[in-house]
């Protein structure tokens, strides 16, 4: 049976992350996983959420793509096994440089950044709002989707559709006076397996990245860019004219990206 409220006697939560296998979404895992909440960890390599959950009772997994057509019933399945869900983090994520246009590199980012994105967050939504709980919901965009990016098209697209269809489901939960609550974080670049063999400047540590992405969740920010000199660049990203944005820094980020 499904239960409806998570708050114990000790105000732990029960907390989901889509994509804990690796990076961003695995440290985060770690932070909560040692305040004691109950977490549920998903993703598609098995054997690693496996190892990160050893035979700590209150760690739930669940081996799942997000885009397959049945990611719904498996979100559902996880929630039901762990009693409720009041936060969920969606870090899975995909996305690959594409200056050549590669069209199947273009759909994949779009299956896991958006339509795997939606299947998760049309469920939760109708979760919470169904059930009359309260909820929040997370997802890791990146910096890269304040200013469309010439050689990423598909990811750069992708992550600004994120924030932007958040923004549509905080006025929807306002219209349907909902007590959801919608967080972008937008990071620069991480050192993690995604930009592994990359040469990109100003890469931050994994560790810090995700200690600050608990706390921009816990005061429930609408849209987080993460710290140090990527505030002044994704300030300078949404003021710059874009005759110099295709131009010169297009240039710029193209040379970097090797
Ligand atoms: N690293 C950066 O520089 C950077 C910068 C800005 C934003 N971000 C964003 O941060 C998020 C996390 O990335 P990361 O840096 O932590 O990279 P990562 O270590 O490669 O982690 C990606 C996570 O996404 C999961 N995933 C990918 N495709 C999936 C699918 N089809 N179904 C289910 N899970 C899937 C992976 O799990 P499985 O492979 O086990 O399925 C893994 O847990 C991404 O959304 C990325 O866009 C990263």
């Amino acid at each position: 049976m499904l239960i409806l409220s998570t708050h114990n006697k000790y105000n732990k939560m029960n907390i989901i992350i889509i994509g804990a296998t690796s990076g961003i979404g695995k440290e985060i895992a770690g932070i909560y996983i040692d305040q004691g909440h109950k977490v549920g960890l998903t993703g598609r390599r098995k054997a690693l959420l496996e190892e990160i959950k050893g035979d700590n009772e209150n760690i739930h997994i669940s081996t799942y793509d997000v885009n397959a057509e049945d990611a719904p019933v498996h979100l559902m399945e996880l929630i039901e096994q762990m009693g409720g869900v009041e936060r969920v983090i969606y870090s899975s994520g995909y996305g690959k440089s594409n200056p050549e246009l590669d069209l199947e590199k273009e759909l994949h980012t779009a299956d896991v950044n958006v339509k795997g994105f939606m299947r998760h967050a049309t469920t939760l939504f109708n979760y919470w709002n169904n059930n009359n709980l309260q909820g929040h919901m997370t997802v890791i965009s990146s910096i890269a989707g304040i200013r469309s990016l010439g050689i990423a098209p598909s990811y750069s697209a992708t992550k600004n559709y994120q924030s932007f269809y958040f923004e549509a489901l905080r006025q929807l939960a306002s219209m349907k006076k909902a007590k959801i609550s919608f967080t972008a974080i937008k990071p620069g670049f991480v050192a993690t397996d995604f930009i592994a063999g990359k040469n990109y400047p100003f890469t931050l540590n994994k560790e810090i990245v995700a200690r600050k992405i608990v706390k921009a969740v816990d005061r429930k920010r609408k849209n987080y860019v993460i710290y140090g000199i990527w505030r002044p660049i994704a300030l300078l990203m949404r003021i710059i004219p874009p005759f110099l944005w295709r131009g010169a820094i297009g240039r710029l980020i193209g040379r970097s990206d090797n």
